[in-house]
């Protein structure tokens, strides 16, 4: 029996050595190491050695099983492991179809806003940038609307402290321009603004175009005309325009301007409130008390002022019937932009 272990292991050793394929591996572990293998065969012979021997064989098998079943699994992960690597990952598999790889966009915010820039530069206005975080002063005080004024209440100011809030338009760069500089000025200033608000048409956080334009003899007539070439250039064809009577304290006379809903071409909607209309932005001639807070002389110079909300202009550009999804960040509508 001791010669037959010695011979098995030394057969297993070299069966195991010719071995070339993971699928060769159960034959060779139901030959020499399965319930009816060669190895259990030589074991049933151990209940007729001698009570002397028997210990000494049973070691010995021990030994030789455990050197076998090593060398078993030592070949089993070299086999395997070759088998994957030259199957599955080193042959590209060329019946595949491919991979698309995900292109970054820009935001269709993003987007309009450059192009609005883009169109007021090409008009000759220079781009100016100011803080989102900004004084009480240059946000209401300049802007002719003191502590206590009725139109502070329309902002929805988030305030940081007493004197210091989240901007609620864009209009302080105008006071913090007109400060620096002498006219001529032909300005815009693009930028975030905050209000405490949000709605199918509001959202706390929203952009602004702000535009103004500081001369001597600047009429109601430039701002008209400036307004209207924005529009046909930013939607790329004739819209109708209204500019309604209303207030700022910093302007006067001041109009807000609509245009014509191109979600319901006009018939009435739940974005235009049934009315047909939509508006994007606020205007009019800036205000001699304005003028006269920076030291600049109401009488000599005359300018207008604008303020175009982007997110509006947006929504009616792309057809969007919610301002919100702008910022809900879902794929599948940034996506399609
Ligand atoms: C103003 O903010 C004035 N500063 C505009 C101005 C500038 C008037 C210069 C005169 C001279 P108003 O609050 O109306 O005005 O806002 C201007 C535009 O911002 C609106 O017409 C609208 O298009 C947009 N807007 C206002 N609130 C929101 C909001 N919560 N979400 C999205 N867009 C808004």
């Amino acid at each position: 029996m001791e010669q037959e272990l010695h011979s098995l292991a030394a057969e297993a050793k070299a069966h195991l050595e010719a071995l070339t394929e993971a699928g060769q591996l159960e034959d060779f572990r139901i030959k020499f190491l399965g319930r009816k293998g060669d190895f259990s065969t030589i074991m049933r012979q151990l209940g007729t050695a001698s009570k002397e021997d028997r210990p000494r064989l049973g070691q010995l098998a021990n030994t030789v099983k455990t050197e076998i079943e090593e060398l078993f699994e030592k070949k089993k992960s070299s086999l395997q492991s070759s088998a994957t690597t030259s199957d599955d990952f080193t042959k590209p598999d060329l019946t595949l179809p491919g991979r698309r790889p995900q292109t970054g966009r820009l935001h269709p915010v993003t987007r309009v806003l450059t192009e609005a820039c883009a169109i007021f530069e090409n008009l000759g206005f220079s781009v100016a940038e100011g803080p989102d975080v900004e004084q009480d002063y240059y946000n209401f005080e300049a802007l002719n609307i003191p502590a206590h004024h009725p139109a502070r209440d329309m902002h929805d100011t988030f305030y940081v402290s007493d004197s210091i809030l989240l901007r609620t338009h864009t209009s302080p760069m105008q006071a913090r321009i007109m400060e620096a500089q002498d006219p001529p000025l032909r300005v815009i200033a693009p930028g975030k603004v905050y209000r405490c608000d949000s709605d199918i048409t509001h959202t706390p956080m929203f952009h602004q175009v702000e535009g103004f334009f500081v001369d001597k003899n600047v009429s109601f007539a430039d701002l008209k005309g400036i307004l209207t070439v924005f529009t046909e250039k930013m939607f790329g064809k004739k819209l109708a325009l209204r500019f309604r009577p209303s207030f700022f304290p910093f302007t006067e006379p001041s109009a807000e301007v609509d245009i014509a809903c191109v979600i319901c071409e006009g018939k009435g909607c739940r974005v235009c409130k049934k009315t047909g209309w939509l508006e994007i932005l606020g205007s009019g001639m800036i205000d001699p008390e304005v003028f006269k807070m920076v030291g600049y002389d109401p009488e000599v110079y005359s300018g207008f002022a604008f303020g175009l909300g982007i997110e509006r202009i947006a929504m009616l550009k792309y057809g969007i019937d919610d301002i919100r999804l702008f910022y809900e960040n879902d794929l599948r509508f940034l996506s399609q932009f």
